[in-house]
């Protein structure tokens, strides 16, 4: 399973690349508004930093546009992935990027008939939302459960299933165990998938018993 990491921090993306996790990265409209920097600089910046498939999310929301300003941040860098939105426009627009060789994440979905769509429009990834669902008392993990059922009944279809809006690191193990591509991360959750506290108590006392033989390694 590829981890993505879901910010356009440049400290925190630098800083968790170095430890081998990081496959890509998605940004999104609320996250270069967060960062408070110039949209295309952040994403070039990320593409620098991290080789794998970097997300960067057109504004437009006419096919036409979409296609302009998809074409313009591909060009930023060829591990763009161009990011649109799950619509008519959206996914006229992936077939039209796709066919330049673009790589397109098609993002804000919320049904298992909205993922058909964009793997039938050829979309690198599609982006289903989990935590927006289980916010409004849906279940997030049940839609990637029949995403993941449907593609793999269609061995033509390329789509990969990234994991999107994910809240906690049992998200994760869930997406694991039915087979997602990918999940994207926040920051903090990618650092609490290390975390157990019996690795920590197991490690002081491993550290206690060996300063008691005073010996050291190097
Ligand atoms: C990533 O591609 C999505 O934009 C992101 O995971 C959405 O997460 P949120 O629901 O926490 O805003």
């Amino acid at each position: 399973m590829k981890f993505f990491i879901d910010t356009a921090e440049i400290d925190e993306i630098r800083a968790l690349s170095k430890t081998g996790m990081v496959d890509g990265v998605t940004t999104n409209p609320t996250l270069i508004a967060k960062s408070g920097r110039k949209f295309m600089d952040v994403i070039a910046e990320i593409c620098d930093i991290v080789p794998g498939p970097i997300s960067a999310e057109v504004t437009a929301t006419e096919a036409d546009a979409m296609i302009k300003e998809g074409r313009k941040l591909a060009k930023i860098a060829k591990n763009v992935a161009v990011k649109l939105p799950l619509t008519v426009d959206g996914l006229t627009a992936c077939k039209t990027l796709r066919n330049d060789g673009t790589m397109v994440n098609v993002t804000l979905c919320f049904s298992a008939a909205q993922a058909l769509l964009a793997a039938k429009a050829g979309a690198t990834f599609i982006s289903p939302f989990v935590g927006r669902l289980d916010d409004i008392g849906q279940d997030g993990m049940e839609l990637i459960a029949d995403i993941c059922e449907i593609y793999g009944e269609y061995p033509d279809f390329a789509t990969e299933v990234l994991v999107a809006s994910v809240r906690h690191p049992v998200h994760v193990v869930q997406a694991a165990k039915l087979g997602a591509h990918v999940a994207t991360l926040p920051p903090k959750i990618l650092r609490q998938l290390y975390d157990h506290p019996l690795t920590d108590k197991g490690l002081a006392a491993f550290l206690a018993d060996w300063a008691k033989t005073g010996q050291s390694i190097l």
